[in-house]
């Protein structure tokens, strides 16, 4: 593998969710991999999770890990071609991407959608420039329209909380948040579980208005619905986005739509989900988020496993 971009760049998700799962149990035992390599971590936006468990990983495969605020530090950057730089950007992307080429390995990238032009998130303005002016492969840790990482570590998550049932209900819910926020993490979840079409029944639901890119829910059920999109399931992810159609926009901040006891009790015990950070009682209620049945530690703490599978790969490619 020599980017990771989407999920979709992993040659088998199963099969990278087992191998993580076994980096779990020794996660020091590749040192060797990543010897004298040096990643560029590189984020246009803040971050915790990823921050931590993208260096964490990179420390157990015994690389050197740089890591760099764009948005405060770097000098801005411009990602047109062509353009007459005599305005606020100081450095165009195609010298910014070679020179970091010559100090790291492996550049990875934090840059979320501006959620003012759909064609220019949907292009990947910040992820397709590195990819094409960088000479070394490239991570995404959340992108305008996706979060790999955050869902392989989901995929990891669910593997090992999974009831022993033939088919598993998964089901993304929206829920309500005071701002606009990306399309990227229902993205890539979406993507994630409907890879699992054997295995998992996806049912996503949200108001009306807030339909995901079609193109990455083909094969789920959308549900409108809240409740009876929670009967049965086994797992119940939340996530809030802005709308798609009505690009960027809160078209609804609706409170009845957060995760409660009352709507956790029509599943079949299931395990509830968020990639954090999240709104205590605006997202999720308390008594829901603190019960037994969440698993959003554990989630975070994948986040560490799923980003040392992927980075073992690029690796291995790379000797
Ligand atoms: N889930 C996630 O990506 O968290 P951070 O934004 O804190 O990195």
């Amino acid at each position: 593998m020599k980017h990771y971009l989407s999920i979709h760049d992993l040659p088998s998700i199963k099969d990278t969710v087992k191998e993580a799962i076994e980096i779990k149990k020794n996660p020091l035992k590749d040192q060797a991999l990543g010897k004298n390599k040096t990643i560029g971590l590189l984020f246009f936006n803040n971050s915790l999770r990823t921050r931590l468990s993208t260096q964490k990983a990179a420390l157990n495969l015994g690389m050197e890990p740089i890591v760099m605020n764009f948005g405060s530090e770097g000098w801005q950057l411009e990602f047109e071609d062509g353009t007459i730089m005599d305005q606020g950007k100081s450095e165009h992307v195609k010298e910014a991407a070679e020179v970091i080429s010559q100090y790291c390995d492996i550049i990875a990238i934090r840059a979320f959608a501006g959620l003012e032009d759909k064609e220019k998130d949907e292009a990947e303005e910040v992820l397709s420039a590195f990819t094409k002016y960088a000479t070394v492969p490239i991570l995404n840790m959340e992108s305008s329209v996706g979060h790999p990482l955050q869902a392989l570590a989901d995929a990891i998550t669910i593997e090992e909380h999974k009831p022993a049932k033939k088919k598993l209900k998964v089901v993304l819910s929206w829920a309500p948040h005071p701002r606009a926020l990306p399309h990227a993490v229902g993205n890539s979840f979406a993507e994630m579980a409907l890879a699992h079409e054997d295995d998992f029944e996806v049912v996503i639901t949200h108001p009306k208005g807030y339909e995901l890119n079609p193109e990455r829910t083909k094969g789920a059920t959308i549900e409108y619905d809240q409740k009876k999109a929670f009967e049965g399931a086994d797992f119940i992810y939340t996530k809030n986005w802005s709308s798609y159609n009505d690009y960027g926009k809160v078209a609804n901040t609706d409170s009845s739509w957060m995760i409660t006891a009352d709507k956790m009790a029509v599943t079949d015990n299931a395990k509830f989900m968020h990639c954090l950070p999240v709104r205590r009682n605006v997202i999720v209620a308390d008594e829901v988020i603190d019960s037994e049945n969440s698993i959003v530690i554990k989630q975070a703490n994948n986040r560490t496993y799923s980003a040392q599978v992927v980075l073992k790969k690029i690796l291995e490619e790379m000797s």
